[in-house]
């Protein structure tokens, strides 16, 4: 079993679509293990995206990230890094695949409704950057 971080970003929990989005992690078997709402600070956000901080997008993305409200999960499942990348769909909305989630609701680039970890590591330093091991479940 793999755990994946999800992040429904504030331009997704500002258009409620955060019951649509948890409805389909649901719908393709994904356990939701943890669950909240939080609204990061732009220093939070920076240090949640650090590993982008030489991207010219950086300073755009972590003022967007800290906008408003965020919906913050920890995925399990099998290949669950994969499983969930494949149902948001590329990072651009306008590349994503027909039914994704990306496809669906996304925005722009930026404004791209949803986030993943996109490998074990990263997912290693998502997942504590939000949640302490007392507020994972294991089902
Ligand atoms: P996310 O999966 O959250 O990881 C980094 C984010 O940077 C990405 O989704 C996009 O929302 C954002 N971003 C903004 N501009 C770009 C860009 N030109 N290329 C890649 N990611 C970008």
């Amino acid at each position: 079993m793999e755990q994946t971080l999800a992040i429904i970003k504030p331009d997704a929990v500002e258009r409620n679509l955060v019951g649509k989005i948890l409805g389909r992690i649901e719908k393709a078997g994904l356990k939701i293990v943890a669950l909240k709402m939080v609204q990061l600070s732009k220093g939070e956000a920076k240090g949640f995206y650090n590993v982008h901080r030489e991207q010219p997008f950086f300073d755009s993305l972590t003022d967007f990230m800290s906008s408003g409200p965020i919906v913050v999960a920890v995925l399990q499942g099998e290949r669950a890094i994969e499983h969930w990348r494949k149902i948001m769909g590329a990072t651009d909305p306008a590349k994503a695949d027909p039914d994704t989630l990306r496809e669906a609701f996304g925005l722009s680039i930026e404004k791209n409704s949803v986030h993943g970890s996109d490998s074990p590591q990263s997912a290693a330093y998502e997942i504590p950057y939000f949640f302490s091991h007392l507020e994972l479940v294991n089902p």
